[in-house]
């Protein structure tokens, strides 16, 4: 495995790297924006091809990196389905797991420091965002912070195994990696025997804002791709223009999500499945996709979760010369929102 522990010194954030080989798809863990051309060098160097980059919370100190990375990779932006963003590609929840080629993580809601926050789980280590930090924990007094909720959240976190090692999103003193007992046993926030204790121990500490606050929360609420663009080329339709078109002999529909998302969240009855990360490949001369529209004349109808996966999609298809190629604006998300039929 590669994994890399990568610091911002300005807003002290950590950020991680992964994958499960040279050559091959790459995952990217709280990305700092300011950060953005040194991960790209750093993939470079390690022949890595970034596919998703996650964010564990909406951050207050930092401007994430993930609308950067997203149009600079077209890699899949990711966060929980609490989170305010405006748009991401794809939202997680409790349970879920999310992959890359040879790697999996566990997705744990563990809200408390902000109602978004979110933990990862793979292997023998967990990424705790700003709900377990190394001797401490994630403030609780903004951006729908809720300090009984993080003692819950931090109790689950403490039933993992003693030796799971903590790789938080920050640390101010200099600490990189801890343990889960560690943790349990040097912890002074993990004193508190009770949720109300831990309440009063977070109400007590009088912390000023962050620097950033002001700048960070309004630009981090608004990553998502403009898909503006798409729709002024002509390059979109609208959920309710879709139902119309769909079933007809000249569209292909096509689901760019995961086999996960797709259970959990159901299906346009009807469409082809070819999830994002291998879309290349298929519209590419000589792919599947390729040859249906160039063979039949069929044009493709690309969707997605929220129409920002198929919305690149688009144009890629485009730059591969299929001029018909269009997306659902919106995505499964417009489209049940329109009252469309989904199918599990
Ligand atoms: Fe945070």
């Amino acid at each position: 495995m590669i994994f890399r522990q990568l610091f911002d010194s300005v807003s002290s954030t950590y950020s991680y790297l992964i994958a499960s080989r040279r050559g091959g798809e790459a995952l990217i863990i709280d990305p700092v924006l300011e950060k953005v051309d040194r991960y790209l060098k750093l993939m470079e160097e390690l022949d890595l091809h970034l596919v998703k980059a996650l964010d564990t919370h909406l951050h207050a100190d930092h401007i994430t990196g993930l609308g950067a990375l997203r149009d600079r990779t077209h890699c899949i932006t990711v966060m929980g389905e609490q989170s305010k963003v405006d748009v991401v590609s794809m939202r997680v929840g409790e349970g879920d797991r999310l992959g890359i080629e040879g790697i999996s993580l566990d997705v744990l809601y563990t809200p408390g420091h902000t109602d978004d926050s979110y933990s990862f789980a793979m292997g023998d280590r967990v990424f705790t965002g700003d709900t377990l930090l190394i001797r401490g924990t994630g403030r609780t007094d903004f951006q729908n912070g809720d300090a009984l909720a993080q003692y819950e959240s931090l109790q689950r976190l403490l039933r993992l195994p003693e030796d799971t090692l903590v790789y938080p999103a920050h640390d101010y003193k200099g600490d990189m990696v801890s343990t889960i007992g560690e943790e349990r046993r040097c912890n002074p926030r993990l004193k508190p025997t009770c949720a109300d204790e831990y309440a009063a121990l977070m109400a007590s500490l009088n912390l000023p804002n962050p620097k950033m606050m002001d700048v960070a929360v309004p630009a981090n609420m608004r990553q998502g791709l403009l898909q503006a663009e798409i729709a002024r080329r002509g390059w979109a339709v609208s959920a309710p223009e879709a139902a119309g078109l769909i079933g007809s002999r000249g569209v292909a529909l096509i689901d760019l999500r995961e086999r996960g998302e797709r259970e959990k969240h159901g299906i346009i009855p009807g469409s082809l499945h070819v999830p994002y990360p291998e879309l290349q490949e298929n519209i590419s001369a000589g792919g599947v996709l390729h040859e249906l529209a160039t063979a039949t004349g069929k044009r493709l109808l690309f969707y997605c979760a929220f129409g920002e996966r198929s919305a690149m999609a688009v144009q890629a298809a485009q730059d591969a010369g299929l001029s018909a190629a269009c997306h659902i604006e919106g995505g499964m998300g417009a489209w049940k929102q329109a009252g469309g039929a989904g199918a599990h």
